[in-house]
């Protein structure tokens, strides 16, 4: 062969390999709705940026006819790339080549990519849909999932990991996205689950279809284990993208600071009204996070799980930050198990990939009852705790109304080192609200009033002057608890000169092998 028929070669073999399982298996694929591995990356990545790896790889396996189904670059394609301009690591499973499914060679393609991201310091995004462990491999894809996860592991915190699930994602699978940052499911064409519906039927006799079990609606608001849930594909590529302007490429980097021309002194004068005048009127606290943010841009996480509380990003005069919020509009914004989970899950993640946190709090306290105290809200809303007392970034906290008993601590408060603590004069910082405390402080009192109207009347007036005392900011900021009460439409000025004088902020924790979070 002269050195051009060995090009010729080349650019053929190539051709083959773009080829993945063949023209028919592609057309499946389309037809089902879903985009090819290789169209997946195209569309991810700025324009022409690919640089794929491991092409020419195949899998080794003989035996139960695979040596007549090999197929170049096996069932994953892998490589780098850019976003924005910023390198990012990239693997894509494609389902045309034996449904995607995992080989030891799919596997060391896999770690191949996440080694050299931990390397450069470069996020690694998981495009998934796999039929799951290659079943003709055996205990060889078992160990190339175990490796993969290692990886996933050791990478947490280092660089940001992303996954897609745009297809399926069964069996122990699913653990490499849940060891990620963050997953984002189709609508239409993704589900996830261990055990998928006939093993289910047997075990248990519960009849249930992928969907139900395992489909993005359920995930991304019952089982929390999704983030984000995607219309289609394209929806969840540019959502990869969204991400990632949020972050940095790695822990030992700050998230990329952009230019806007919001103000930064911009007013809301609607700021000021914004607060009903009753204190167990609802109201929506993303008005207010769209008030105050660049440009109205909120990109909201775990938007359908646990929506008493609100998590997301957001950028204050071009610096990123992670926003997280009671939501008064649903279940009046209460702390239960589940909002405490998400809203601690959001910290650890904005901590450790240096993003500063601004806390808005309307929180009435923790929800009672035997359901959450049996749930466990004792040590869930402890990991909310342990997480805004361990991060070291940026935090400043703004109470909108009411912050009341463990909740108020647990919300980003002074001593679990919040560095700036702001209340809008609105604000009610106490052990509890005046009804309760009332009952406690009066319950016997009140008890030995037999007159209805005199009753009522004993109660108003000691709740009104529990309220005078403590249904106010000033209490707090007494004691230096709260650092200023702001004017409600000077937030986002104040929010972004917190953030400026914070930026050289350096705290660290005492020297440790790690924490033990209350998992
Ligand atoms: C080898 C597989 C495969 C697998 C699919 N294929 N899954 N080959 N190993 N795990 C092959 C099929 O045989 C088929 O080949 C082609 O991929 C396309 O699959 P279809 O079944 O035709 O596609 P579809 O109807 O869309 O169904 C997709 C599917 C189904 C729901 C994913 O393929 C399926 O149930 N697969 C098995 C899932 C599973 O049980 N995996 C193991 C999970 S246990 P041909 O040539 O016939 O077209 C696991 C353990 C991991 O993953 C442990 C980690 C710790």
């Amino acid at each position: 062969m002269d050195i051009q028929e060995k090009i010729n070669q080349l650019i053929q073999l190539r051709e083959k390999a773009r080829q993945g399982g063949g023209e028919k298996r592609i057309a499946d694929q389309h037809a089902k709705g879903k985009f090819t591995a290789r169209e997946r990356i195209d569309m991810l990545l700025d324009d022409g940026s690919f640089e794929e790896y491991d092409m020419f790889m195949t899998h080794r396996c003989t035996d139960f006819g695979l040596e007549n189904q090999n197929f170049l670059s096996d069932g994953v394609v892998t490589g780098h790339g850019t976003i924005d301009g910023r390198v990012v690591y990239v693997y894509s499973q494609d389902f045309t080549v034996l449904g995607g499914s995992l080989s030891e060679a799919v596997s060391r393609k896999i770690c191949k990519i996440m080694d050299q991201a931990m390397k450069v310091g470069a996020p690694v995004i998981g495009i998934n849909d796999s039929g799951g462990a290659r079943i003709q491999e055996g205990v060889q894809s078992l160990a190339g999932y175990a490796e993969i996860f290692e990886r996933n592991i050791l990478a947490s915190g280092v660089i940001p990991q992303i996954s897609a699930i745009f297809g399926p994602c069964a069996g122990g699978a699913v653990y490499s996205p849940a060891l990620t940052d963050v997953i984002i499911m189709t609508e239409e064409t993704s589900y996830m689950f261990v055990t998928g519906p006939k093993v289910t039927r047997t075990v248990t006799g519960e009849d249930i279809s992928e969907m139900e079990l395992g489909g993005a609606v359920v995930h991304t608001s019952k089982s929390g284990v999704a983030h984000f849930r995607a219309e289609d594909e394209e929806e969840g590529i540019l959502l990869i993208r969204k991400l990632l302007e949020y972050l940095p490429s790695n822990n030992l980097e700050d998230p990329v600071v952009t230019e806007t021309d919001d103000p930064i002194d911009r007013r809301e004068d609607a700021l000021n009204e914004i607060i009903p005048s009753s204190s167990s009127q609802p109201y929506d606290v993303k008005d207010i996070i769209y008030m105050i943010v660049d440009d109205k841009e909120f990109l909201e996480m775990h938007r359908h799980y646990a929506r008493n509380m609100v998590v997301g990003f957001a950028k204050f005069n071009g610096m990123p930050v992670g926003i997280v919020a009671n939501q008064p509009n649903y279940l009046a914004g209460v702390l239960d198990i589940d909002a405490s989970k998400k809203a601690a899950r959001f910290v650890r993640f904005c901590d450790c990939f240096n993003v500063p946190l601004v806390t808005l709090v309307d929180v009435p306290g923790f929800l009672p009852g035997s359901a959450q105290e049996h749930g466990g809200i004792i040590t869930n809303g402890a990991k909310l705790m342990f997480a805004y007392g361990e991060a070291t970034v940026p935090k400043v906290t703004i109470t909108l109304r009411k912050s009341y008993g463990g909740a108020h601590d647990v919300m980003s408060c002074k001593q679990l080192r919040g560095d700036l603590n702001y209340a809008w004069p609105s604000a009610e910082i106490a052990v509890m609200g005046p009804k309760g405390a009332i009952e406690v402080l009066e319950g016997k009192k009140i008890m030995a009033i037999e007159d209805a109207e005199e009753k009522a009347k004993y109660i108003a007036e000691r709740e009104a002057n529990y309220r005078d005392k403590f249904a106010n900011p000033y209490e707090a900021a007494k004691f230096g608890f709260i650092d200023d009460v702001i004017e409600p439409r000077n937030t986002r000025f104040r929010i972004i000169r917190a953030l400026q004088t914070l930026s050289t902020k350096k705290e660290t924790l005492p020297p440790k092998k790690h924490s033990n979070i209350p998992l």
